[in-house]
């Protein structure tokens, strides 16, 4: 398994931590983004995020050390050559994330095996602009990626068993457990999620209780580590709302219709945590 070199295409919040994790189980990986300031706070982020992993005994020295010279990182899309697995991790928009599988299957050699950590974008619609749907599959890693457990594994109408078996076998390789479903609008997670947190804005919209009550009520009785608002915040109202008008649009079902208020926070650029504040005030 450690043999295969693992390419990863977008830095931010989810590629360098997939990036941590395949240079953890000491995979040769190379992480690729359009900006040189997210490669450099990419690579802050994984040492930094390593050195508590080292403190709590997670791993070891000599695992400190080989991890993070396991990772190139580089600005040329052209360095995924001779990777055996790409997973793109770029922003959330079709169009982007197309051009970007284009490119990779010009670029990359024909037995590599393309996947998406799309939160909520078809994995067939994404096969149709390649050479190779067959090699085509979704790989959803959860945030934080070296904590969570779960790969969502999302399977096209073309994806192979190969292609399958594959990447059921790397994501427990890597200590992951993958699940797998069918391509369909936002998949499990998001599909039953987004509703979720929709409902909860609504909630806190219509005055029905505070943020901090809508929260509690569903940490504290339905036993979520996280309340609904809060979890909003971490996974950005930006992207809520965009998932959300996926699941709109493709069920055409305005149940998925997002609340005004997220709309608004969206306006006003409080996009949760990333901003320093959404349904909650965050300090940097
Ligand atoms: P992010 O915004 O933190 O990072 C995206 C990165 O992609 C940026 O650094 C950007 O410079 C780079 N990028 C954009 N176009 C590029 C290109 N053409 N070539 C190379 N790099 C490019 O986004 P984040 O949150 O990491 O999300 C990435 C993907 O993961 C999205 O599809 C998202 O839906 C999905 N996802 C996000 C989760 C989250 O909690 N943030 C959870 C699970 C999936």
């Amino acid at each position: 398994m450690k043999k295969n070199k693992i390419g990863i295409i977008g830095a931010g919040t989810m590629g360098n931590g997939i990036a941590h994790v395949f240079a953890l189980f000491d995979f040769k990986v190379i992480l690729v983004d359009i900006n040189e300031s997210v490669l450099d706070v990419a690579k802050t982020t994984i040492i930094n995020n390593m050195n508590r992993q080292l403190k709590k005994g997670v791993i070891n020295n000599n695992q400190f050390k080989n991890s993070i010279n396991n990772i190139l990182f580089s600005k040329d899309i052209n360095n995924l050559f001779d990777c055996d697995l790409v997973i793109e991790a770029i922003k959330e928009d079709f169009d982007i994330k197309c051009k970007v599988f284009k490119e990779l299957d010009s670029i990359c050699k024909d037995s590599a095996i393309l996947a998406s950590n799309t939160s909520s974008i078809s994995i067939n619609k994404i096969s149709k602009v390649t050479k190779r749907p067959d090699k085509i599959i979704g790989m959803h890693f959860m945030n934080p990626v070296p904590i969570m457990k779960l790969v969502e594994i999302i399977i096209g109408e073309d994806t192979s068993f190969d292609t399958v078996n594959f990447i059921m076998d790397l994501s427990k390789f890597i200590d992951k457990i993958p699940v797998k479903c069918n391509d369909s609008p936002g998949f499990v997670s998001n599909r039953i999620l987004m509703p979720m947190i929709n409902e909860a804005a609504l909630c806190f919209e219509e005055g029905v209780a505070t943020v901090e009550s809508i929260d509690q009520i569903m940490m504290l009785g339905m036993s979520h580590p996280m309340g609904p608002l809060k979890l909003a915040d971490l996974i950005g109202i930006d992207v809520c709302i965009y998932i959300l008008n996926i699941l709109y649009d493709d069920f055409n079902n305005v149940k998925y219709k997002p609340a005004e208020v997220l709309l608004t926070m969206k306006k006003n650029n409080k996009l949760g945590k990333k901003t320093g504040e959404g349904f909650y005030n965050y300090e940097f």
